[in-house]
């Protein structure tokens, strides 16, 4: 059997501490809360909703020591350092401007905002601003994500050729919630698909070409997509991604002297396996950190704060650059499906 690369990651628990303020209490941010308070010592200091009730349940829920009822009041506090960003896509530019003209460092959720346009207002805000701003693509900073890079750096797979990944879900449908809803910057690319088409450009780059097929909801958004984007090489990313049934979220890569298959779900913590060109098992990685599922942004959360404190204004996994390239490929794409509200 193939040794493979540990993994180097230092431990979340280790990173310096930064007080978060957390901005648009629903889901997201009550994972992401419990994953930091769980597994760092990150600690989330401060909350904002539109609403003083939801701020207030919140910060009893999670042990929050300020609530604030808007969003504008969570910026100005000033002992919050980095605001993490966790309303619909179609707020995301608003409000990551607004933590950014507060001066605060910015996380904002998946992804970064709704079009490459609006994504491009947030980075040109932040670079003039000097503060750091990342798309929180927490696959990007997994144990098993820095294998794959370590195995892909030192040529373990030969020229790669084919890269595929599968994002989809099956929420019940309901308009006027926010993966359905194009207010709000609905649809599986925007929601579901970022990760995939964040997998292709992290193992081959930009792509130079995009082909995109897929169905609407009745609502105009995207319900499902696939998409193939092939670099000047004739590599090619095979993706999918939909509203309307669970896949199995696997991920490879595929190169002419081997293949990376990783487990379900990729994006997440799991684990992954090298094959030797002919297909024969070479190697076995298992996730081995308990950090499961969601907690596994604990990683993130760990990899900003030591970038934060490094003096950094992005993050060198995931360039802001990269982000915004991401998007530009997602609205290709909802604009060849005719999606609505990608312009
Ligand atoms: N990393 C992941 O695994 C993951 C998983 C799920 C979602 N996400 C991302 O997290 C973000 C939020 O998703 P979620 O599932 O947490 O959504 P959610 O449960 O609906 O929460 C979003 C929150 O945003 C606030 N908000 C502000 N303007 C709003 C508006 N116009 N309509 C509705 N809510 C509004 C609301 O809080 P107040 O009104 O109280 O302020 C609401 O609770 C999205 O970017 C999504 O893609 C990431």
């Amino acid at each position: 059997m193939t040794i493979l690369p540990e993994p180097r990651h230092p431990d979340p628990a280790d990173a310096p501490v930064l007080r978060w303020g957390v901005l648009g209490p629903g889901e997201i941010a009550r994972d992401f809360t419990n994953a930091l308070h769980r597994h760092t010592r990150q600690r989330v200091v401060a909350v904002g909703s539109r609403s003083e009730e939801r701020a207030a349940a919140f910060a009893a829920t999670h042990g929050v020591g300020r609530s604030y009822g808007s969003y504008e009041a969570l910026v100005g506090d000033p002992e919050v350092d980095v605001v993490y960003v966790a309303t619909p896509h179609s707020e995301h530019r608003e409000h990551a401007l607004l933590a950014i003209a507060a001066g605060k460092h910015v996380l904002v959720e998946k992804p970064l905002a709704a079009t490459a346009r609006e994504a491009r207002d947030i980075v040109d805000a932040a670079r003039a601003a000097g503060v750091f701003a990342m798309e929180a693509m927490w696959t990007r900073y997994l144990p098993q994500t820095d294998i794959v890079r370590q195995l892909l750096a030192d040529g373990s797979l030969g020229e790669v050729r084919v890269v595929t990944a599968d994002f989809g879900g099956h929420p019940p449908y309901d308009p006027s919630s926010r993966l359905w809803n194009p207010a709000l910057a609905g649809g599986a690319l925007l929601d579901l698909g970022v990760y995939v088409v964040s997998w292709a450009f992290f193992v081959l780059g930009e792509p130079a070409s995009v082909i995109a097929t897929g169905s609407l909801a009745p609502t105009g958004v995207d319900d499902q997509a696939a998409l193939v984007l092939s670099t000047e090489s004739g590599a090619q990313a095979l993706l999918s991604t939909t509203l309307r049934a669970g896949t199995p979220s696997l991920a490879s890569i595929s190169g002419a002297e081997g293949r990376i298959e990783l487990e379900s779900p990729f994006w997440g913590p799991s684990g992954l396996r090298l094959h030797t060109a002919d297909g024969a098992p070479a190697a076995v990685w298992r996730d081995p950190y308990g950090r499961p599922y969601r907690d596994g942004m604990s990683y993130e959360a760990a990899a900003l704060a030591r970038y934060v404190t490094d003096g950094l204004t992005e993050s060198p996994l995931h360039s802001l650059d990269e982000t915004v390239g991401t998007l530009a490929v997602i609205d290709e794409a909802r604009r060849r499906l005719g999606a609505a509200g990608v312009g």
